[in-house]
């Protein structure tokens, strides 16, 4: 049976959650493959809604196994307080699985996060500041620490002395910070492992198995693949892979097993954080958009940044990820507009491109070429199906569909899990 991948189309936020959540009753297990605390999806369940970090969309549906990637990185703090929350809430994590292979955020990641974000000044890349991109960085360095190592206390007491004997005098030397105990970081993450220990597994093996047995197995990323290290607006990116190819880097899973790249795109585009963004509105439109869409981070309540659909990011999305199906999210945001200007492609120094070009300068000059569309007046949220939605939203729907070069097999309407438009079945 099926591996599955759920990536962002855009800048990451297109609402990937209410997606995994949609597909939860088919698919057995959902798999987090990059990425860590630094996202946030929210999900709504009738009258609740759930802010997620790290712990996959799946962990609310009772059939599914959430797994942790070895691809992702772990702040074991955030993790447990995430776990506990939901438990609170009567949501059982009962079924959750960490791969041993994934690596550890450590208090010295984050510090260093921070100090350097501020080091930078203006040319900042405006991270959430969780130490994504320092673990990362540790960990291609050969010098990270992952979760196995915290079940072996004389390994633990050894990586964190050798990391830290270098991280503390970058810390108090380069940045003229506070050195971090070593003692108390031990300490500190042996009553992690503690906690831990419970879900902690072979996860490529599980994830393998289980496709072996026909299971459908949803590999599902955070971000999203302008945001990607690779391909995305570097350096105003996130330090994984949330491109479909990272799905099986983060896995374990050869990319033989997967059969579907379902894409999330927003019907207009926001990005947090610094970087290029062609189509930004700097405007009352770009507030109204805000406003409307509730356009604020689930992670760090900064409010993001919001300007029109963009067709060049879609149709690179497509090609970068192999997308075969669009969920198009969001369109009732659109609603009560008079026209939709969609941005077709751009001017870049005087010449016309149809496509992402080669280089980031050129990006950074880039004039959105505008399309207007006439818009709809009539509350969307209460559609059931396509036909439902007013001529005018479908052939805005069918008009992006044609640009991006991919399939729009499903619409939201709304937050709420009912507020979906199928057009194809997904899986
Ligand atoms: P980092 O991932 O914290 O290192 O941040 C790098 C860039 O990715 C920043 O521009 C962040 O705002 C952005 N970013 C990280 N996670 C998310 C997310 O879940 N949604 C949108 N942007 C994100």
């Amino acid at each position: 049976m099926p591996a599955v991948v759920l990536v962002g189309a855009q800048w990451g936020d297109e609402g990937k959650g209410k997606a995994t959540d949609l597909l939860g009753d088919k698919v057995d297990y959902v798999v987090r493959y990059q990425g860590g605390n630094n996202a946030g999806h929210t999900v709504v369940i009738g009258d609740q809604s759930y802010a997620l970090h790290l712990l996959p969309s799946g962990v609310l549906s009772e059939k599914v196994v959430p797994i942790i990637g070895n691809g992702v990185v772990i702040d074991p703090g955030a993790l447990i307080g995430e776990i506990e929350g939901l438990q609170a809430r009567g949501v059982s994590c009962e079924k959750l699985l960490i791969s041993a292979n994934a690596h550890l955020i450590m208090p010295h990641h984050k510090a260093l996060d921070r100090v350097t974000e501020r080091y930078l000044g203006k040319a900042r890349i405006g991270t959430t500041g969780r130490g994504i991109g320092p673990a990362y960085g540790d960990k291609i360095a050969r010098m990270g620490i992952r979760v196995q190592d915290l079940f072996d206390p004389g390994i633990l007491q050894k990586k964190v002395e050798g990391a830290l004997n270098e991280k503390n005098q970058v810390l108090t030397k380069v940045y003229n910070r506070r050195g971090i105990p070593q003692e108390q970081v031990v300490e500190e993450y042996l009553a992690y492992a503690e906690r831990l220990r419970p879900y902690v597994a072979d996860t490529s093996l599980v994830i393998n198995k289980a496709l072996d047995q026909d299971k459908v197995v949803l590999l599902e990323g955070a971000q999203g693949t302008l945001l990607d290290v690779d391909h995305g607006t570097y350096p105003f990116v996130t330090s994984s892979a949330p491109t479909s190819g990272g799905a099986c880097a983060g896995s374990g899973v050869g990319p033989t097993r997967i059969t579907k790249v379902i894409g999330i795109l927003k019907a207009y585009t926001t990005r947090v954080g610094s970087g290029p963004f062609p189509t930004e509105l700097e405007d009352e439109m770009g507030d109204w958009l805000r406003t409307t869409g509730h356009e604020y981070g689930v992670t760090t309540g900064r409010n993001r940044r919001c300007g029109w659909f963009d067709a060049v990011i879609g149709r690179y999305a497509t090609r970068v990820n192999g997308v075969t199906d669009f969920f198009l999210t969001k369109l009732d945001v659109l609603s009560g507009l008079e026209t939709i200007p969609v941005c077709v492609g751009y001017e870049i120094d005087g010449v016309r491109v149809d496509e992402i070009p080669m280089t980031q300068t050129e990006f950074h000059h880039a004039t959105p070429i505008y399309e207007e569309f006439p818009g709809w007046q009539q509350d969307i949220t209460g559609a059931t199906t396509f036909e439902d939605l007013p001529a005018n939203a479908q052939a805005y729907v069918r008009a992006l569909e044609k640009m991006v070069g991919a399939p729009i097999s499903a619409i939201g309407v709304g937050p709420g899990r009912h507020q979906t438009l199928s057009l194809r079945p997904l899986i």
